[in-house]
């Protein structure tokens, strides 16, 4: 298949890259928009990776799988629109945004710009799709965050609703917690207006935080890595826990920890996105997954790690801070995720052995970690 991955310099795209790579013809486009964010906030990755055009490169030379580049700015429409025509993919998995929730809560510019960049890649991929290419399945990152955290069971992506005694079928309510996760809200609707006015096709994965740093494709050589972010911008609570606890500093649980969440692990993103690609949605269906393999609060996951971390000898601690978002620290959480099991997903779960096998690969780069950027810099009420 020919599959043109947007965004594909960033933590999930480069490793689906390689992976789909094995099989398929691919092709990425990235401006690294997010290289430029990590360097002025200070948020590098704890392990440097090469361009985009090297990592192809190298991977090409350990693997002879090849992996066509482009850099640019997709909310630019000539170029989606130039892309599109001279690739003719017939599956298009879109990454290509801003994905920091602090970031996009840090001022005016930040929130601007997350806004104006998400939603203008969403549509110029859309339209690209429409005029181009009508028949390629999209398949589109959303995130768990979309739904917040409701009093009721959240169901895959659509509700039956009976109202004064007549029933119809809706989105679930959404209510984002940060201006990131309102444009991931934004995209489903522009997605869903034309999927149900022109009859594209279209795959909104609703994922839940990414850990880890291990592929079997990232693991042929310590240049083909994905960005292992731990900072307080980019990181994700699990990757940041594992930095923390390495780097000796207590692991920062923002106020209460009750907030629990859908998770994976990146070996999993990769197998919901490939069942995704092989399983195209219908023509005209806006088809939702929720995209995690276990539910876990801040608290479950600081315990699981101070568990593995002591058993290694790190004398882990775990340390309550206040908490620069505004969310609710305890609260229900049911969300439904048959869809990608029903598709074949097998979970690789959290266990004390992949938090280990994670805890090693950082202890061999602890020297890399900057202490500096690890307390929160971002709060909701600033
Ligand atoms: N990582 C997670 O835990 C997680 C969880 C849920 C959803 N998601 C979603 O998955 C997608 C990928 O996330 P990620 O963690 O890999 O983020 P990332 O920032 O590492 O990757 C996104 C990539 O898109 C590129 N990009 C952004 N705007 C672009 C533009 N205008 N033109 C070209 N390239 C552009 C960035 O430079 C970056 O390399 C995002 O849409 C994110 O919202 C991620």
């Amino acid at each position: 298949m020919r599959i043109l991955i947007l965004g594909g310099d960033g933590y999930l795209g480069w490793p689906t890259a390689m992976n789909l790579a094995v099989e398929n013809e691919v092709w990425v486009v990235d401006n690294y928009l997010r290289r430029r964010i990590a360097e002025a906030t200070d948020s590098e990755p704890l392990i440097a990776t090469p361009s985009l055009t090297e990592r192809a490169r190298l991977f090409e030379a350990v693997s002879g799988n090849r992996i066509e580049t482009i850099i640019g700015d997709l909310g630019d429409p000539d170029l989606m629109y130039d892309i599109v025509q001279r690739v003719q993919p017939e599956c298009i998995i879109h990454y290509a945004e801003q994905p920091s929730a602090p970031y996009s809560m840090r001022g005016f510019k930040e929130a601007r710009e997350t806004l104006q960049n998400n939603l203008n890649v969403t549509f110029n991929c859309i339209w690209a799709v429409k005029d181009i290419v009508p028949d390629c399945h999209i398949i589109k990152l959303g995130t768990m965050g979309e739904y917040g955290t409701p009093n009721i069971d959240i169901e895959e992506g659509w509700l039956d609703i009976e109202h004064k005694g007549r029933k119809d079928k809706f989105l679930f309510p959404r209510a984002a917690g940060s201006l990131y996760h309102t444009t991931k809200v934004l995209d489903t609707d522009l997605i869903w207006f034309y999927v149900r006015t022109y009859g594209i096709r279209v795959t909104d994965l609703m994922q839940g935080p990414v850990y880890g740093l291990s592929t079997d494709e990232a693991d042929l050589d310590q240049g083909l890595v994905p960005n292992f972010n731990y900072d307080d911008i980019f990181g994700t609570v699990v990757n940041r826990f594992l930095v923390q606890a390495v780097a000796g500093i207590p692991l920062t649980v923002y106020g209460g920890g009750g907030q629990t969440r859908g998770y994976l692990n990146l070996r999993d993103t990769l197998q919901c996105v490939r069942l995704s690609v092989e399983n195209p949605a219908d023509k005209g269906t806006l088809r939702i997954f929720n995209q995690f393999t276990e539910t876990l609060s801040v608290n479950d996951i600081a315990t699981k790690i101070k568990t593995v971390g002591d058993s290694m000898g790190l004398g882990v601690n775990i340390k309550s801070i206040e908490n620069p978002r505004k969310e609710r620290e305890e609260h229900y959480y049911n969300p439904t995720h048959t869809g990608l099991l029903d598709l074949g997903l097998e979970p690789n779960y959290m266990t004390d052995d992949v938090i280990a096998s994670m805890l090693e690969r950082i202890v061999v780069n602890k020297d890399n970690i900057n202490t500096d950027r690890i307390m929160p810099r971002v709060r909701w009420n600033a």
